[in-house]
C-alpha cells in the first residue's frame, strides 16, 4: 500500500488528527487538500497536548514532508503562527513543509462577511460557522475572483484581482455598515506574512507526483467530517468544501487509481459543533456524561459540542460515499460506565420507517434504537481486541455489521499510544 487517506465520517471531531499521527508513523509525505483553519486537531504525544489548525497532524513525527494542497483556503496569520510554535519547538528542523501556490487566501472581508452571516445580515442560513472566513473564502473561488498564494508574489496581478473583489463586495459591506477596506490597506495586511511563508510555497502537485512516482508512503489528511460535506452533508448546515474521500483527489491533483485505502475515522458516538439536524443528539444526562467524560468542547472555538448516541444510518452511508476501507473507532473508552448504549439503525418518518437519509425532514426523524449492554471495566489499557471486555467487543461488532465495513484501528484514550491496529493500513 502506499496511498492512505483519513476521513472524518460524521460532524467533524472523530479524532482525525490523533489517527493522522498514528498513521505517520509509517508515512513519508502527509497532504491536507480541503478545508482551513476550521479545522482544529488536537494531538496528545505523551502526556503533551498539541493542537493543529491548519498544518498536517503528521508534522510530529520525523522527516515526513507534510503538503497543504492547491484545495485548502489559507489564512496567512495563523499559517504563520503555527509555523512559529512550530519552530520553537524544534519541530520544523525535522519535517518539511510546503504550500501550494494555487490554494486560495482568506482575507479580511471574509472574515467580515463570515461574520455577518452568522447575524443574519446578509442572506445567508446562519450555521454556527468557525467564523475563521472559510464560506466567503471558498464563495470567492468559486466566483471566480478568489486570490491565490502565487498571485501574492506578483504585486500588479495580486492588486488588480483584490480592486474587483473588493469592489464586488463593497455595496454588501458598506450597506451592512462595514468599512470595506482599500487594496492597499489588504495589501499592506498580507504582504509580511505572505514573505514569510514564502519559502515554502511551490508547485505540490509536481512534488506529491514525484512522491507517487518514487513510491512514498503517502497519507491524506481530512478536514471535517462528511456530514459537513456541501454536496453530501446536511446542506445547508455544512462546511464549504467537499469532505468525501473524493475530494482528496481534486485538492491534491492525483487520480483516485492511486488511493490504496480509504480509512473512515468514527466516533464510538456522535457529536455536532454548530447548527443543523442531528437526529440522535441527547439533551439528558447521557448526553452530558458523553460532553464530560469525552471533552467534547470544541478545539477551535471551544463551544460545547453536541453529544448524542451512535448513528449507524449515517455512518453506513458515508462509508459508501467514502469507499471506505476501513473504519478507525474512536472514544471508544468514553462509553465505559454506561448502563446501556443505543445504536441508531433506522429513522421513523411522518409514520414511515426508513433506512436511509432523508432530503428534508431529518430534523423531525424519530430514531429506531437497537440498545446493547454496556461495560464498566477501564479499557484504556486495552492493546488488543482480546483485553477489551465482551461487551464492549459486541457493540464493536454490530458498528462493524450494520455500517458495513471493517475496523482497523481502536482508541481507548487521547494519548498516542492509547491505541491497538487490527490492521495496518499502510500494508
Ligand atoms: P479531529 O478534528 O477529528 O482531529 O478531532 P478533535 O481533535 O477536534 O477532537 C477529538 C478529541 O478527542 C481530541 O481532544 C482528542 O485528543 C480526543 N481523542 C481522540 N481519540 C480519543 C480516544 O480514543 N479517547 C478519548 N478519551 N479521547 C480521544
Ligand atoms: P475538524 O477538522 C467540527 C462546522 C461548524 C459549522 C459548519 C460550517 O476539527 O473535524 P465553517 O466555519 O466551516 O464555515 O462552519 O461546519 N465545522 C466543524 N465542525 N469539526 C470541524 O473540523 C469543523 N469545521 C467546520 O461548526 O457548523
Ligand atoms: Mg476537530
Amino acid at each position: 500500500m502506499s496511498v492512505v487517506g483519513v476521513i472524518g465520517s460524521q460532524w467533524g471531531d472523530e479524532g482525525k488528527g490523533k489517527v493522522v499521527d498514528i498513521l505517520a508513523e509509517d508515512a513519508e509525505m502527509v497532504v491536507r487538500y480541503q478545508g482551513g483553519n476550521n479545522a482544529g486537531h488536537t494531538l496528545v504525544v505523551n502526556g503533551r497536548k498539541v493542537i493543529f489548525h491548519l498544518i498536517p497532524s503528521g508534522i510530529l513525527r520525523d522527516d515526513v514532508e507534510c503538503v497543504l494542497a492547491s484545495g485548502l483556503v489559507i489564512d496567512l496569520r495563523v499559517l504563520v503562527e503555527e509555523l512559529d510554535t512550530l519552530k520553537a519547538s524544534g519541530v520544523l528542523d525535522k519535517a518539511s513543509l510546503s504550500l501550494s501556490e494555487k490554494a486560495h487566501v482568506i482575507l479580511p472581508h471574509h472574515l467580515m462577511l463570515d461574520k455577518l452571516r452568522e447575524q443574519s445580515k446578509s442572506g445567508s442560513v446562519p450555521v454556527g460557522s468557525t467564523l475563521r472566513g472559510i464560506g466567503p473564502c471558498y464563495e470567492d473561488k468559486i466566483g471566480r475572483r478568489g486570490v491565490r498564494i502565487g498571485d501574492l508574489y506578483h504585486p500588479e496581478i495580486f492588486k488588480e484581482i483584490l480592486e474587483a473583489t473588493l469592489e464586488y463586495w463593497r455595496p454588501m459591506l458598506e450597506g451592512r455598515g462595514e468599512v470595506c477596506p482599500s487594496a492597499d490597506d489588504v495589501i499592506a495586511q498580507i504582504m509580511p506574512f505572505a514573505e514569510r511563508v514564502r519559502p515554502y510555497v511551490k508547485d505540490t502537485v509536481g512534488f506529491v507526483q514525484q512522491g507517487l512516482k518514487a513510491g512514498r508512503q503517502v497519507l491524506l489528511e481530512g478536514a471535517q467530517g462528511v456530514m459537513l460535506d456541501i454536496d453530501h452533508g446536511t446542506y445547508p448546515f455544512v462546511t464549504s468544501s467537499n469532505t468525501i474521500s473524493g475530494a482528496a483527489c481534486a485538492g491534491i491533483g492525483m487520480g483516485p487509481t492511486k488511493v490504496d485505502h480509504v480509512v473512515a475515522i468514527v466516533k464510538a458516538y456522535t457529536t455536532r459543533v454548530g447548527a443543523g439536524p442531528f437526529p440522535t443528539e441527547l439533551d439528558d444526562a447521557d448526553g452530558q456524561f458523553m460532553r464530560d467524560k469525552g471533552h467534547e468542547y470544541g478545539s477551535t472555538t471551544g463551544r460545547p459540542r453536541r453529544c448524542g448516541w451512535f448513528d449507524a444510518v449515517v455512518v453506513k452511508r458515508v462509508n459508501q460515499i467514502n469507499g471506505s476501507s476501513s473504519m478507525a473507532i474512536t472514544k471508544l473508552d468514553v462509553l465505559t460506565g454506561m448502563k446501556e448504549l443505543k445504536i441508531c439503525v433506522g429513522y421513523r418518518l411522518d409514520g414511515k420507517e426508513i433506512e436511509t437519509i432523508p432530503m428534508h425532514g431529518l430534523e423531525r426523524v424519530e430514531p429506531v434504537y437497537r440498545t446493547m449492554p454496556g461495560w464498566d471495566e477501564d479499557i484504556t489499557g486495552a492493546r488488543a481486541m482480546s483485553d477489551l471486555p465482551a461487551n464492549a467487543r459486541a457493540y464493536l461488532d454490530e458498528l462493524v455489521r450494520l455500517c458495513e465495513c471493517p475496523i482497523s484501528l481502536v482508541s481507548v484514550g487521547p494519548d498516542r499510544d492509547e491505541t491497538f491496529l487490527l490492521q495496518n493500513p499502510f500494508r
